[in-house]
């Protein structure tokens, strides 16, 4: 089955209608894996082995509009033009392709972002969901989220899981087409969870996500294990959030990242996203723990971390990570803001 298929499948007969605009915006956020997809079971679809379950980055994320234009199709990203050629545009390009057919316009892409580019802060998460959606405007699909989650998956996996703000969980799904495999938000606000961004390198990866988690699945001795920790996280994350137990939600999480950066680093030719940098932020917040503040890290495929913790301990963070971004859940639910420069508001 072909990337194509699915999309026939989805828009069925609103496949082939001319847009119905001539323009189209959509904001999609990032989001972080608390359990991570790592490992695929279909590469043409990104059909995953497992499901996970990941937290939204509010504002932090991608801004897309789309433009119909009658010369030549052009993506812009923060305000400077692309070159169609590169690895970026081709990608991007290959997607929109697959909601085109003959005789209709080329488009403009304007892409605003405002976290790094492909350094493990799931920019192509947000930036497939935020196109995903555009594109629904555009042609005037009208397709449920549901729906736009399986096409933003096309795209990149962890972009399943960006058409929502708060706690996601991507089905794995069982069936070749994919139809099964899709994410959803589930019902529980945590609005005094933060997650902080520690920037130790904002460079782009050396190695894709794709690449990588394809070589663990086919070399890691310790791969076998993974389905079987991912079970069983999902279940103790859902119950960490239904019961606000930040305790065990931390540890989950600390823990499912570094088995599967355990997964990579036993892959042959091994696999490491870590600087030593990295390694520096995880025993410092190894330190603060022994300290009694209760913070935990989690890494995707980049050398950043990412920290949680509750909204009571932003003090301390802010003094053990000085140039840290933090991400606040309250305003989600109209409540007031804890005031700082660093803290980013939500979009309104
Ligand atoms: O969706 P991709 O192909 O960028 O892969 C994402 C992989 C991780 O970020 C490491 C884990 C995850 O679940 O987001």
């Amino acid at each position: 089955m072909k990337q194509s298929d699915v999309v026939k499948m989805i828009l069925a007969e609103k496949w082939q209608q001319y847009p119905l605009h001539s323009s189209a915006t959509a904001y999609a956020p990032s989001n972080i894996a608390l359990c991570k997809y790592w490992g695929k079971r279909n590469q043409e679809l990104n059909l995953p082995l497992t499901s996970s379950l990941s937290i939204s980055l509010r504002e932090k994320g991608a801004h897309t509009q789309l433009l119909i234009n009658d010369s030549q199709d052009c993506i812009q990203l923060n305000g400077q033009v692309l070159d169609n050629a590169m690895p970026f545009s081709q990608k991007l390009l290959r997607f929109v392709n697959l909601f085109r057919v003959r005789g209709q316009p080329y488009l403009t892409m304007n892409i605003h972002t405002n976290i790094p580019i492909a350094a493990g802060l799931a920019s192509s998460a947000c930036g497939f969901a935020a196109i995903a959606k555009a594109l629904n405007q555009l042609f005037g699909w009208q397709l449920s989220a549901r729906d736009l989650s399986i096409l933003a998956r096309l795209g990149s996996g962890s972009a399943s899981r960006s058409l929502w703000q708060g706690f996601v969980e991507w089905h794995a799904g069982v069936r070749e087409d994919g139809m099964d495999s899709f994410a959803e938000d589930l019902p529980t606000a945590w609005p005094e969870l933060c997650v902080g961004l520690v920037m130790i390198n904002h460079q782009e990866k050396a190695l894709s996500s794709r690449e990588a988690m394809q070589r663990t699945v086919m070399t890691s001795a310790l791969y076998s294990a993974w389905p079987q920790k991912v079970s069983t996280d999902l279940s103790l994350l859902k119950r960490a959030i239904v019961e606000k137990d930040f305790l065990h939600l931390g540890k989950v999480t600390e823990s499912n990242a570094l088995t599967m950066h355990a997964t990579m680093l036993s892959a042959w030719p091994p696999i490491t996203y870590c600087l030593p940098e990295t390694l520096t932020a995880m025993q410092q917040v190894w330190r603060m723990r022994d300290e009694g503040i209760a913070v935990y890290f989690t890494q995707d495929a980049g050398p950043n971390i990412k920290l949680l913790f509750l909204e009571n301990d932003i003090a301390s963070i802010r003094q053990n990570f000085p140039t840290i971004e933090i991400i606040c859940n309250k305003q989600a639910l109209n409540m007031p803001a804890t005031t700082s420069s660093n803290i980013i508001p939500n979009p309104p």
